[in-house]
């Protein structure tokens, strides 16, 4: 962590999904949205992570688009996750993105 990260107050956003059925309807929008609105005025966040599996490259890329930049840092699911897992493990790693509010 820079040492700009560690000085802001964070929020940090989970793993997020939307009803299969429901996607690409712009829920995950409005989700991501009031996630942010929350961070900034309930908790004065200075600043938000984002946690996306790194293999799904069109949602990171979407974060990138809304002003995150990846750390490059990589983080593992939980060990329970990672027994249920019927994938290569290492294609489960979290990337972990960040982006300063304003
Ligand atoms: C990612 C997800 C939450 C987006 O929800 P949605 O309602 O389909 O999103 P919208 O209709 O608002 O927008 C669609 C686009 O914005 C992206 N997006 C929207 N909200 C997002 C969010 N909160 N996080 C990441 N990407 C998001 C989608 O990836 C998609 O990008 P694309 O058009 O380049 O494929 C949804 O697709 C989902 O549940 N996916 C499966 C679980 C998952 O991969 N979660 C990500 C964390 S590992």
């Amino acid at each position: 962590m820079t040492d700009e990260e560690k000085q802001d107050v964070a929020v940090e956003f989970g793993l997020n999904a939307v009803d299969p059925d429901y996607q690409s309807r712009g829920i995950g929008t409005l989700l991501y949205n009031g996630a942010v609105r929350i961070a900034k005025e309930y908790f004065n966040a200075q600043r938000v992570y984002s946690y996306i599996i790194r293999s799904k490259r069109n949602q990171i890329e979407w974060c990138l688009r809304q002003g995150f930049m990846d750390t490059g840092r990589l983080v593992s699911l939980p060990p329970e996750v990672q027994l249920q897992a019927k994938v290569d493990l290492d294609e489960l790693k979290v990337s972990v993105l960040t982006k300063r509010l304003q």
